[in-house]
């Protein structure tokens, strides 16, 4: 049983900052991130994503069970008076800034955790045995409410409608699937979606154009065999034998099969079969991942790894059958940034960091749902870095010792909103106006 002691964030707006000049204009364009920087950094709006990011780390949820965190949101939305949509597959929110109509501009974050056991000690630690928020999911969460906090202050002079998506499972569950499914992205014209990285300092951000991130897939197979007498093998058919050659073949498919130039990876990640010295099982179980940076690469994989692991079962006698959990864990696409998104992050993030410090990144066998949103509208995702230098490097996420260095809270929030708003200027010129709410149109 968790108790969730939610003290409510009192926010209090400083009137002598920001509610000065429009600074949403076409003439002001190169100014407007680094001046959302700055209102980003203010004392109360900073100290007040701090303590939602320590709330949510305390407080960890696992994909599609995200309730407290879902009515945390809501609830730091509706003191902000901006107008959600929930649930959208289980625990999603879906939230709106400006005039309610085209264009539509998203910006996203995942909310879920890791069901894991936190190794750090510290005043803040996960609360919920075997659950951490090793992702820094908490972090974009924080970092989302505070860029809705710095659109909304700044609501009338959008020159269109920013879409917060708040989406459920993202490790795994395809919590991204499941909102687009649900339609979340009609007339939406483009999603930006960030994630805090351990390799890059505080003040840098890393990104490229095209693939990003890969295609993945999982499978889990059963190799049945009938086992009996570790010291008399002729009268059993030895699963363990066949389960080890199915994984040394599995190895040659991408060795062998596979363009060396095109990044592949088959991982056999999980082997259990056996409870004795002296007893051959009577089927074990192996699982694993596989990875491909196209469509066509990762249909073959999978064909690959099916016939490998059951024709190879038929060499050591046994029987296998095959899983690819397309339901419960869907193929995630490859994450593929589009081109002139990149041009508008470019430009964005040069005129507030400074040219120098965007990295390009190169792509990673890693995965991320994103891409369901990618896939179907224009999007674009980058790493916002965290690592400062007197404080010493950080641990990569999905370690026990995970840490998010919170003075990138933000960078996150400021990137996320002037992305949305410079993006909503730059293109609402070309949108014919249309009369409609945006309850109709999403
Ligand atoms: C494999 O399946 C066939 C056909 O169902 C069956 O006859 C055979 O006994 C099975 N072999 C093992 C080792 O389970
Ligand atoms: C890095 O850490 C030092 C010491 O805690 C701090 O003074 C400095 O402001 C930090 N730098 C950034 C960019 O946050
Ligand atoms: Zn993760
Ligand atoms: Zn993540």
């Amino acid at each position: 049983m968790v108790f969730f002691m939610y003290v409510p964030f009192v926010y209090m707006l400083c009137p002598q900052l920001s509610f000065s000049e429009p600074f949403l204009t076409e003439q002001g364009l190169p100014e407007i991130p680094s001046k959302f920087l700055n209102l980003a950094k203010r004392p109360e709006l900073f100290e007040w994503m701090v303590s939602i990011r320590r709330y949510l780390h305390e407080n960890p949820e696992l994909g599609f069970e995200e309730f407290h965190t879902s009515s945390l949101i809501r609830s730091e939305l509706d003191k902000m008076g901006i107008s959600y949509e929930h649930p959208i597959a289980v625990t999603g929110v879906v939230g709106y800034i400006g005039t309610g109509s085209p264009p539509f501009v998203a910006i996203r974050a995942d909310m879920d955790a890791l069901a894991m056991q936190e190794a750090v000690v510290w005043e803040h630690k996960s609360k919920v045995a075997g659950k951490m928020h090793a992702c820094g999911h908490d972090a974009h969460v924080a970092m989302l409410l505070g860029a809705a906090k710095l659109l909304q202050e700044r609501s009338s002079e959008l020159q269109g409608t920013v879409i917060l998506v708040f989406q459920p499972a993202e490790e795994g569950g395809g919590g991204a699937k499941k909102m687009r499914d649900a339609g979340i992205l009609e007339n939406v014209d483009a999603i930006f979606g960030l994630h805090v990285s351990a390799k890059y300092p505080i003040g840098v951000v890393s990104t490229r154009s095209g693939p990003v991130l890969a295609g993945c897939g999982f499978f889990e197979a059963t190799i049945s065999g009938n086992g009996g007498h570790a010291a008399i093998p002729q009268h059993t058919i030895d699963p363990i034998l066949a389960g080890s050659n199915i994984i040394l073949s599995l190895q040659q498919i991408v060795s062998r099969e596979a363009d060396p130039l095109d990044s592949q990876v088959v991982t056999v990640a999980k082997f259990e079969g056996g409870h004795a010295f002296n007893v051959i099982p009577d089927s074990v179980t192996i699982g694993g991942t596989f990875r491909a940076f196209s469509i066509e690469s990762f249909k073959y994989l999978k064909q690959r790894i099916e016939e490998v692991v059951t024709l190879q079962a038929s060499v050591q006698r046994c029987n296998a059958t095959i899983h690819f959990f397309e339901n419960a864990k869907p193929f995630y696409p490859v994450t593929v940034n589009d081109q002139k998104m990149h041009e508008h992050f470019l430009n964005v993030a040069g005129h507030m960091l400074g040219i120098e410090s965007i990295r390009e990144v190169p792509p990673v066998m890693g995965c991320e749902d994103f891409s369901f949103f990618a896939e179907t509208i224009p999007g674009y995702f980058y790493y916002v870095g965290m690592v400062n230098e007197t404080q010493g490097p950080l641990e990569f996420s999905h370690s026990p010792q995970f840490k998010v260095n919170e003075d990138v809270l933000p960078y996150g929030a400021a990137l996320h909103a002037s992305l949305a708003a410079t993006y909503l200027l730059r293109h609402h010129s070309q949108k014919v106006p249309q009369k409609r709410s945006f309850h109709d149109e999403l």
